[in-house]
Parts: C-alpha cells; structure tokens; sequence
C-alpha cells in the first residue's frame, strides 16, 4: 500500500468538501443545518442519509453507514484508502508524489507499517543498550529483581538511557520527524523540539498477539513518579484490545489464563512456569479484552493486587468476563501485595497451590459485599441477604440460579427455601415496579433505561463537542475525558481533547483512529448526533449544563457501583466530586 504523510492526506480532505463530493454521486437537499439524501449503500426510496458539512462526515439514520469524505468514496466505488485518496487528490487537481511501486517499498510505505517498523527499531535499540556498558544500571536493577537473563531476552527487555539516544538514532536511519510525531516513542515541546520520551528507564516492550511490537512501558529504576510511562495511543496500539503477554500465553496450553495487573508480575509468573499469565494494561480490564481472552480459554484466574485497588478491580472485571462466557476465580495472595512478591517470597509450587485453591467468582463478590454488613445485627444480617438476593437475580432463572442459591444458603447459613424466596420477593418487587404504569414521579427507574439515559447524554455531549472550536474548549473546562464512562466516547473526548490541545478540531479526522468499519460507523453516528435545538444563548447554557451533569452523576453512579464501600479515600472523593457538581455552572462567555 501507498504511503501519504497525514498532512496530505488532510490537504486532500479540505479541499475536498464533503458535501461537493457527495452531491457528484447522490442528490442532496438542505435541511436545516444539514443536507439529507437517500442512502447509496442499501435499498431505499427515503431520505435517510444525513450529510453533515461543518463535521465533514455523512451518516445513514437506517443501515448505520458513516464515515468522512474518504469512507465515502471507498465504500461507493469499491476502492482501498489510497485508491479513493486519489480519485479525491485528482478531482481537486492535487498531485500525489510519485510513489516507488516496488513490491518492498510498497509494503515499507503503508503509515502503520512504517509506525511498527520504528517500534521495532526501538525494541531493539533499547535492548541492545542493555546489554552495554551503558545500560549496567538497567541490568542491575532487574538482575536485583531476580530475573534471569533468558527472561529478560523472551520479554525483549531493554533499557532507555538517561539522555536518550533513541531520537537521533532513528533519524540517523532516514526517519522524518513527522512519522517520529506519531511513533508514540518521542515528546514534542516549543522549547527543545522532539525528544525521547523515555529516558533512564528499564523498558518492556509491549507485543501484540502476532509478537509485533505496538509499545512500551518504562519504569524507573528506584522510586521516582511515576513509576511506569506507558507509551500513549497510536495507530498501532490501542490499550483497551491488547494484553502485555498474550502473544506467549496463547501458546502455552494450559487450561486457563491468569490476568493480573503489572508488567512484571506476568514476567514473574512466567519465569515460575505460569506462563499462561497476562496484564491488562495499566487500565480496567475491558469488554474488548475479555472478548479477546475468550478466544483462548474458558477459564480466567484473576490475580490482582491483594489491597482495595485490586479488590476494586476484580469487582470490575468478574460481570465483564461473566457476561463474556468466562469463568472467573479470584487467586488470593495474602499477606502478599502482587504475585511477582508472592513467588519471590513462597515460591512457585505455593503459588500453584493458590491457584487450586482460586475462589469462584460469585462467592468473592459475595465476600467483598459481606463486609458492608454486621452479622452480629439481625437487621443488617437481613440486609446483606436482600442484596445477595438481587445478586441471584443476575443469574438466569432455572438451574443455574438454583445452584447459586443453595451454594449461598448453605454459606452463609440460612434454609435454602427461605433464601429462595427472598429472591423471588426481590425479583417481584423489581419486576413489580417495572410493570407498573408510569407514576407521576417514578420512585426508582429500573437501571437499563437509567443507563441508556446516561449513555444518551454521553453521545450528545461528544456531538456538542464537536460542533465547533469554541464550544469544545468550552466543554473541556467542566469536563474530562474520564468523565466519560462509556469506552468509545472516553476515546473521542480523549482524541478531541488531543485535537483542542494542537489547536485545531477536525472531527473528520478522528476516523483515523478506528480502522474497522464497524467502528467507523458508530463514530459517524455519534457525530452526527442532532444538537437539540436552541434559541439563544441562555437556552444553550441551560441545556448544555442539564447534560454535562447529567454526564458527570452517570460517571459517579458508576464510581459508587464499582468502589468498595470501605475505601474511605475514594468515598471522599465521590463527595468531593458531588459537591462540585453541584457548584457547576456553566457559561458559555
Ligand atoms: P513493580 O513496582 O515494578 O512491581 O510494579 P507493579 O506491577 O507491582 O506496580 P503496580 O501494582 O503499582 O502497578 C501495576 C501496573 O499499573 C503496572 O504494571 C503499570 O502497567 C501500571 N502503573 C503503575 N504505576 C503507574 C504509573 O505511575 N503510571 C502509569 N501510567 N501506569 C502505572
Ligand atoms: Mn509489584
């Protein structure tokens, strides 16, 4: 495939103004802001195809197909990337730079190619430097760490030097600082230009599951902050599909696969024989992720840290791996932090016996939920009973939940009828109050329409994010993208908060980003999302505001749901957060 540079590609997009280049294929009407026709790419006589000119992007309300110019002319002429970028660089009479056509320089040419190539580069510089005079301290700090030097080599470990090195080695090997920018491996600032972003750190090269390198963690070499940089997003790597380790566990036949948390902990059991381990990277373990995992295993051991942060974490994890199929079990590893301590410490046939030893993931639930409660109080006895029971409603009726109940019953001492029939008072009284007409003033929505609601407001915030400059920089004031609990719109308010910060918005752009069409399409459809419409500027700030915290309670409803209700440290913070929104106000000057 042809290489371009992102900066002509974006000449090529400008000059070529989607609504012009839609209209030479589809006749379009103005309708309000937007231009509207009927969609190309299924059978149908209605205007269902939305043009939207300032986002540059067309999206069809009915057969879900959007994108931005490009898209466009791919999808309706049947042709790859490149093709379609010239047939627009012809029609706006933008001549393409002659490309070498040899089968080689074909392949060297394509962007992600070329952006592996240089992460490649980088493994292998750094894990050269370890290995020199230079990188003693590296080597020392993990030798001190007890790794051995054959899993140093299976990990590619490397080591980044105190000055750098990396920044004009590959430039010493023709690479232009424009592809450098989007590596992920190279820090740009006003005052000393680009530079390596990793510097004076032990390196861990992150692969994907075809062993290509996609990015790194480095890690300080004592207690400096902070302790891991991760190399950020870029074409190539995107966290929340990836496993640091996967591309050796997959391989390894065993009949599970242990995720835990850090970068060594999965080096450590490793190097034990565990080498079914993997880490989620630095981030929640995602929907994505536990797809991926399915793929290989039936059965998830998970491994987390053994303080409040890891018990959060599994409780996040097991409805993720449940709702994937998977079966998940907690490894305990008191009184020790990680596995990478406990093997240190106990060694690995204790390890294995841990493993045995896994505990089902409905009873750790149960167990972190327990501690709410007093036994010793009928009352709060009771209580803990009530939310065990709605706990069984997750459960599909029938056999299965059954199971769960008697297994819970007989735990926690109480008849198996009884608890039964806590479960189905709960689930009709749940029930119950769905069915119910709609009150004047519902007292508890059932939580899929809460959610779908909170979602919504997600969507339409990203939409108003996007509508102009202004605006976005407007909305980055009272909103992060963290505050964004849905995984897609946390990535585009992130990648929007990218482009506000280089000072300039290109929703189109944005497209770059997700390479699957399945993506492309709820990103379209995101973007295209309609605005409510508003007169006048006190409108817009009431509506804005109602949304924004509407976004903002969605966030801490998810926080109170996954945090453990003994963690005061983040209580607070949930209070803290509360009290600011409702401070917030929102202006528009
Ligand atoms: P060691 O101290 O080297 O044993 O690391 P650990 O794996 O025990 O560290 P910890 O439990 O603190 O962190 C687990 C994982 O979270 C790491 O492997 C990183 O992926 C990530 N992480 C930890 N600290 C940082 C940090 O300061 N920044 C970022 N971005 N990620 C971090
Ligand atoms: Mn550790």
């Amino acid at each position: 495939m042809a290489f371009y540079s992102q900066d002509l590609v974006e000449e090529i997009r400008s000059a070529s103004d989607i609504v012009d280049v839609v209209s030479g294929y589809v006749k379009l009407q103005k309708k309000g802001s937007n231009y509207v026709g009927v969609c190309p790419f299924h059978n149908d006589k209605n205007p269902s195809m939305s043009v939207n000119q300032p986002r540059q992007i067309y999206h069809c309300f009915s057969c879900g197909a959007g994108g931005d110019v490009f898209r466009f002319v791919m999808e309706y002429e049947n042709l790859s990337f490149p093709e379609a970028l010239k047939v627009l660089a012809d029609r706006a009479g933008i001549s393409l730079p002659e490309q070498d056509t040899s089968r080689e320089d074909k392949k060297q040419a394509d962007l992600k190619a070329q952006i592996l190539m240089l992460n490649k580069l980088a493994a292998k510089y750094y894990y050269y430097m370890l290995r020199r005079p230079e990188g003693k301290s590296g080597y020392d700090y993990l030798t001190g760490r007890q790794l051995s030097k054959e899993t140093m080599s299976r990990f590619g470990l490397g080591y980044a030097a105190r000055l750098g090195g990396l920044y004009q080695y590959l430039k010493s090997q023709g690479y232009s600082d424009g592809l450098l920018k989007e590596s992920g491996l190279m820090q740009v600032d006003e005052k000393r230009g680009m530079y390596d972003k990793f510097r004076n750190r032990v390196m861990f090269p992150i692969m994907d599951i075809h062993n290509r390198v996609i990015g790194f963690g480095g890690r300080v070499m004592g207690d400096g902050k902070p302790k891991y940089l991760n190399s950020p997003e870029t074409r190539i790597f995107d966290k929340s599909r990836n496993l640091y380790g996967l591309n050796l566990a997959r391989l390894s036949r065993k009949p599970n696969i242990i995720v835990c948390e850090g970068y060594m902990d999965v080096i450590a059991m490793h190097q034990a024989g565990f080498n079914q381990a993997v880490a989620s990277l630095g981030t929640a373990f995602t929907v994505q992720q536990s797809a991926i995992l399915k793929r290989y295993t039936n059965e998830v051991l998970l491994t987390y840290d053994s303080d409040e942060a890891g018990i959060k974490a599994a409780m996040r994890a097991i409805p993720i791996l449940r709702e994937a199929g998977l079966t998940a079990k907690v490894i305990h590893m008191d009184p020790y932090k990680d596995p990478d301590e406990f093997i240190k410490a106990e060694g690995a046939e204790a390890f294995q016996k841990r493993m045995d030893e896994a505990e089902g993931s409905f009873f750790f639930e149960l167990e972190v939920i327990k501690r709410k409660y007093d036994f010793g109080d009928p009352e709060s006895k009771t209580n803990f009973f009530k939310e065990v029971s709605a706990k069984l409603l997750e459960y599909e009726a029938g056999i299965e939940r059954n199971t769960y109940i008697e297994a819970a019953a007989s735990r926690y001492g109480l008849p198996a009828g009884e608890l039964a029939r806590m479960v189905s008072r709960t689930g009709e009284k749940l029930g119950g109050m769905a069915a119910k007409p709609a009150p004047v003033r519902p007292r508890s929505r059932s939580r899929s329409t809460e959610e779908e609601k909170g979602l919504r407001s997600q969507r339409l915030l990203i939409s108003w994010m996007s509508s102009d400059e202004k605006m976005l920089g407007i909305i980055l004031k009272y909103v992060e993208p963290e505050d964004f609990t849905d995984p897609l719109c946390r990535r585009m308010a992130g990648l929007l908060a990218g482009q506000r910060s280089e000072g300039r918005l290109n929703p189109a752009a944005l497209f770059q980003y997700f390479t699957e069409e399945e993506e492309q399409k709820k990103v379209a459809a995101m973007l295209s999302g309609a605005l409510p419409a508003l007169s006048g500027k006190e409108e817009e700030e009431k509506a804005l505001q109602e949304t924004i915290l509407r976004v903002k309670q969605a966030s801490i409803a998810w926080q109170m749901e996954h945090m453990d209700p003994n963690d005061a440290e983040s209580l607070s913070k949930i209070v803290q957060k509360r009290r600011e929104i409702e401070k917030l106000h929102i202006s528009l000057d």
